[in-house]
């Protein structure tokens, strides 16, 4: 791991070109072929999904209640199975850790942890993570390209097969150079399929500009997708409340068509991934941002 300095940049605020580049890629269809490898590693994951779910696993929560649970803090027991199959991911889950953290909270969903790095993932599940026990039976672990993989999986939610109640991405490479910014996930041109994939995603970063960006560019993506007739509505709405205000470091940008963008510092009680425990160690200012879509468009 790279040490746990504060990201450097020559940056100060979101990026020139932030908003042209969201409204270019919200509009464009991402399509580099898929790699092979990334296909081959899908198939096993959409394996371990069914496998779970046929070993008749407590059955696959409501989305809608999963939600609520992600949002309102609760958990997701007694719920009843319904198709599509609801699955969590963890995209970039580096050593894995998360994925146990999320595995454990929501015990009935199946936990995909995906990342490109053969190294980190061998260290996944190993017992300093699970404090000697058990590796949660609905985590797993599958080494893919996100870029690829995150199309596949819209596949198969526009199929009506998967729905992602919740998808965690934390602490994303960040990037911070300018001239590397569209590398940065909300400025690459599979933005749009990321923030379809999930009803809720929690995006986690020490570097807050990062975090105003996605937030940012979330909201440019949804007053574009939006029908004509509410796009008035919720521009206005979230364009006002996501002006940052770094006297309460915090936004929170809701209309009443079901998205709900949230930027905020947060400081965990326990770390729940080995970047989040250095930089907390290192006494960073942490942020994240929840996006959730409760309806589609
Ligand atoms: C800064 S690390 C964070 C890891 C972990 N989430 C944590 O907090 O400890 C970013 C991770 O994303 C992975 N990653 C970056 N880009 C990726 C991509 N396009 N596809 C798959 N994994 C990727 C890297 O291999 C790395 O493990």
């Amino acid at each position: 791991m790279s040490g746990a300095n504060s990201v450097t940049s020559n940056q100060e605020t979101l990026h020139k070109d932030l908003e042209k580049v969201v409204r270019k890629y919200a509009r464009t269809t991402f399509l580099r072929p898929i790699a092979d490898h990334t296909r081959e590693a899908f198939v096993k994951a959409e394996e371990f999904v069914r496998k779970f779910y046929e070993d008749g696993r407590k059955g696959a929560p409501v989305p809608e209640q999963v939600r609520d649970d992600i949002v309102c803090g609760g958990t997701s027991e007694n719920v009843a199975r319904t198709a599509p199959r609801a699955v969590i991911l963890d995209s970039g889950c580096g050593t894995g850790e998360s994925t146990i953290h999320i595995a454990r909270k929501y015990p009935n969903i199946p936990v995909i942890g995906i990342d490109k790095s053969c190294d980190r993932l061998n260290k996944a599940g190993n017992p300093v993570q699970t404090s000697g026990e058990e590796v949660p039976p609905n985590a797993f672990w599958i080494r893919a390209e996100l870029l690829d993989f995150w199309r596949l999986a819209l596949d198969r939610v526009k199929a009506g097969e998967w729905s992602i109640p919740y998808h965690a991405v934390y602490y994303p490479n960040p990037w911070p150079k300018q001239s590397e910014a569209t590398r940065r996930f909300h400025m690459h041109p599979t933005f749009p399929t990321l923030l379809a994939l999930g009803e809720t995603i929690e995006l986690r970063t020490n570097w807050e500009i990062y975090a105003r960006e996605f937030a940012e560019a979330a909201r440019i993506v949804y007053s574009i997708q939006i029908p004509d007739q509410a796009r008035n509505d919720v521009q206005g709405l979230t364009a006002r409340t996501l002006e940052f205000s770094l006297e309460n470091r915090s936004c929170q940008a809701r209309d009443d068509k079901g998205i709900k963008i949230t930027c905020e510092s947060f400081n965990p009680v326990s770390p729940e991934t080995a970047f989040e425990r250095k930089y907390k160690e290192a006494r960073q200012t942490l942020w994240r941002v929840i996006v959730t879509a409760s309806r589609q468009f």
